[in-house]
């Protein structure tokens, strides 16, 4: 339904030499308690980000989710503490008296569905949706709208443990009513996905839900007051919208713009379809990577997770891309494993402690995503990316671009005490035992 947002962002878009509302993006993150102890990160973090968002909501709050656990079920474990998650859910709890409507489209089966219920007594409106039935994979999206306003992106699910005990990261930005309606946009198509209980797509999807910004079109922005091109993409295919860009697109577009360095920061790395049996080789995103090296000069840096869950085939995928370092080939490839310590109390954690963030940055762009690197995340299941791309822009004394915020970001981790650089030659390079 166009709402004054909507309104203000056609105006705009129509007049876009006028000038860019002043949003405001924020850089969020969460580190994971007992991280960074003597040197603590300035970032905000998310709990903090959601529940600002929360506290500006006046008329609607649109939540897409892999699944919903705010609160921790088994408080046995004293030392951890859900907090966060807590005051996040009980201002979610409070929305409906406020007159805010809650919508939530949450993937379907849920695991635990105790916080959605406990939601939907309240008035929100819940839609669980079953992608399974329609294109083999999950809802793994993690995107906020607030008022059709302000918008969330990143990599924390709505998880206690992603706002205390799971490093993510993500982009909080608000006043930007064209980029948080194209986001709305993406949630409409979860929603109708999940109003219609036949596992059947619409043979198109309708104009209201047609994207916003692509990377054929981005929206011109000014972010933080340096101007910005900026697009929303999304995965799988099959439930984009007309003029959608499709996730992987924009990761591989990104890849190839780069010319001086590419950082990517993700959970899991590989080349391979995991869902299917037998797996097959998916060399999308790695090909990219080696052409970049190999071919463009462009130095390639890798910063994966290690955890009980990695797969291990993903070390040996890496090591063959770091066997590109020999001469005469010389690439400028480079892997290091992040790997969160913990106390005995939080070793006991089920899925915590690691790093969850999914971002990349070259010299040029930023993306900031949902989805691990494997085949499945862009093919089946549902994820989205946002790309901010400030190439060649002015910037002011005093400002900063979002390029240079997350280079930094990028290389305090890299030359941390927790990142260990990988080499072709380790064998046994994530066993349990580092946990
Ligand atoms: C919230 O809504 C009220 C009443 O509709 C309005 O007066 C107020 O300006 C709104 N606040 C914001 C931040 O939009
Ligand atoms: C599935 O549901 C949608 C809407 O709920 C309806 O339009 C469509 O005809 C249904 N398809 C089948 C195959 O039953
Ligand atoms: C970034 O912007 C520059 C300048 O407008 C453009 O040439 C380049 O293709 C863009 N890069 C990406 C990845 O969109
Ligand atoms: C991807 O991410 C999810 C959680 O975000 C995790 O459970 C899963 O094991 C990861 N890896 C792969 C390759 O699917």
């Amino acid at each position: 339904i166009p709402g004054v947002a909507w309104i203000e962002c056609a105006v705009w878009m129509l007049y876009s030499e006028l000038p860019s509302p002043p949003f405001r993006v924020r850089l969020v993150e969460t580190i994971p308690v007992g991280l960074y102890e003597s040197d603590p990160p300035s970032l905000p973090s998310i709990s903090d980000s959601w529940l600002s968002l929360l506290g500006e909501a006046n008329s609607s709050v649109h939540i897409a989710a892999f699944y919903f656990t705010l609160r921790a079920t088994d408080l046995e474990l004293t030392e951890p503490t859900d907090s966060q998650g807590r005051k996040v859910f009980d201002q979610l709890m409070q929305l409906e008296s406020k007159g805010v409507k809650l919508q939530i489209a949450v993937n379907a089966p849920q695991t635990s569905t105790q916080d959605t219920e406990n939601l939907a007594a309240t008035g929100a409106e819940i839609r669980e949706i079953d992608l399974q039935a329609v294109t083999g994979g999950i809802i793994h999206t993690k995107l906020w709208v607030v008022d059709q306003k302000h918008f969330y992106v990143g990599s924390a699910n709505m998880d206690w443990r992603s706002l205390s005990q799971v490093k993510e990261v993500g982009l909080a930005i608000e006043d930007c009513s064209c980029l948080a309606q194209d986001a709305a946009r993406i949630f409409g198509v979860y929603w109708d996905i999940g109003g219609r209980k036949n596992g059947s797509l619409p043979p198109y999807w309708p104009a209201r839900l047609s994207a916003l910004s692509s990377s054929q079109h981005p929206l011109r922005l000014k972010f933080n007051g340096v101007p910005a091109h900026v697009y929303l993409s999304s995965a799988p295919p099959q439930i984009s919208a007309r003029g959608r860009t499709d996730d992987l697109s924009s990761i591989l577009s990104v890849i190839e713009d780069a010319q001086k360095f590419i950082y990517i920061s993700v959970m899991d790395y590989l080349p391979l379809s995991q869902f299917i049996e037998p797996p097959r080789f998916w060399p999308a995103i790695d090909s990219a990577l080696r052409s970049a090296a190999c071919t463009r000069g462009v130095e390639v840096r890798l910063l994966v997770s290690c955890w009980q869950h990695s797969p291990a085939s993903m070390f040996i995928f890496l090591q063959s891309l770091l066997v590109l370092n020999r001469p005469p080939l010389a690439c400028d490839i480079s892997v290091n494993v992040f790997v969160v310590p913990s106390t005995s109390a939080q070793s006991k954690i089920p899925f915590a402690r690691v790093n969850h963030a999914k971002y990349m940055v070259t010299d040029r762009v930023v993306y900031i995503g949902t989805s691990n690197w494997s085949e499945n995340y862009f093919t089946q299941t549902a994820g989205v990316g946002l790309v901010v791309n400030q190439t060649g822009t002015v910037v002011g004394s005093g400002q900063v671009t979002l390029q240079s915020q997350v280079e930094e970001l990028f290389l305090r981790d890299w030359n941390s005490q927790y990142a260990r650089t990988l080499s072709d030659s380790d064998v046994d390079v994530c066993s349990r035992h580092h946990h």
